[in-house]
């Protein structure tokens, strides 16, 4: 017996690799798509609902309900990341204007709605700053009842990327992020030490820019524009799948190893705010013994992934 679609709600700030996950998501037959939600991230929120709905269409999948989200975090003002994803958010590539608009509802209430609505529980895969999905549980906390679990692209064990060590997502709004690891559902963290590992050999990316097809081709444009690291050659660079590799753990998780560990935002101002601090002790340290230890979410950290499979993984879903 064939087994049903995981149902996917996505919330995004697309942005080049939030567009790589969204495409993913629409052709992988294991995954039914119910809804994207947008927020302020990689570029404003109106930016990113209309990189998101050009980036539906062009992957065929016109139908499916976008709405508009957040416009910044929940305490400081929003710092787009356009140096990477262009001034448009989606590589400057000169996509058309969508031909859609985003339904007349905002993001929390389109979540609360198709998390609801679901014949069987969503898996929720944020792939932004937590912004909205905050805004949804303090709002509506009754959708937890409905959430199989959640998948975020942020944080990170051991790395950072907007600072020393923290990742954009988690950086961009830190409360978000802390209200989202105490959900009360199963949390899964693809952070950026899996994350920037998951790269597409420079050859696979060419030949996708070389398809006819528009939502492959699409995916070619869009890892060309993000090399893993500079090509001795110039002309093949790699392609790093980023958030798209959080949507691969949703329908191949035996590629992903975790662990469940205890882990907390840093939300402290200076050097480490926005820092996921995650307890990789093996016993209790002099801080528990003390009665000093701090309560903290648990969370399935991944710690490692299988590169080759899910770029496999990746390839196969797109050309097919
Ligand atoms: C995350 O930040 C954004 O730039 C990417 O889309 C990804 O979600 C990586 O830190
Ligand atoms: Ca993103």
């Amino acid at each position: 017996m064939t087994a049903q679609p995981i149902p996917v709600i996505i919330d995004c700030d697309t942005g080049v690799d939030d567009a790589l996950a969204l495409l993913f998501a629409v052709r992988h037959p294991g995954i039914d798509l119910r809804a994207v939600t947008c927020v302020a991230g990689n570029t404003d929120v109106d930016g990113v609902v209309r990189n998101t709905l050009t980036v539906l269409e062009r992957a065929g999948a016109g139908d499916v309900p976008v709405a508009r989200g957040a416009e910044r975090p929940l305490i400081e003002a929003a710092r787009s990341a356009r140096h990477v994803h262009g001034t448009d958010g989606m590589g400057d590539l000169g996509l058309p204007a969508p031909a859609r608009r985003p339904v007349d509802v905002d993001a929390v209430t389109l979540l609360r709605r198709e998390i609801l609505a679901s014949p069987r529980p969503v898996t929720l895969v944020p792939t932004a700053p937590l912004t909205n999905i905050a805004l949804l549980l303090r709002t509506h906390p009754e959708v937890t009842r409905n959430i199989e679990r959640i998948v975020f692209m942020g944080g990170a064990v051991a790395t950072g990327n907007a600072t020393p060590v923290a990742e954009f997502n988690v950086w961009h709004d830190p409360e978000a992020a802390a209200i989202l690891l105490t959900a009360g559902v199963p949390i899964t963290m693809y952070g950026l030490d899996v994350f920037q590992r998951v790269v597409v050999p420079g050859a696979d990316v060419r030949r996708l820019r070389a398809s006819t097809e528009p939502g492959a081709r699409l995916a070619g444009d869009l890892l060309a524009h993000r090399p893993a690291a500079p090509d001795p050659d110039g002309d093949d660079p790699d392609g790093g799948l980023g958030d798209a590799g959080a949507v691969c753990a949703v329908a191949d998780p035996a590629g992903l190893t975790t662990r469940h560990l205890p882990v907390e935002v840093s939300l402290a101002p200076g050097a480490t705010r926005g820092q996921t601090v995650v307890d990789r002790r093996p016993r209790p340290g002099e801080a528990e013994i003390h009665g000093a230890g701090r309560e903290r979410a648990m969370v399935d950290v991944a710690l490692d992934v299988d590169v080759a499979r899910y770029v496999q993984l990746y390839l196969e879903t797109i050309a097919a």
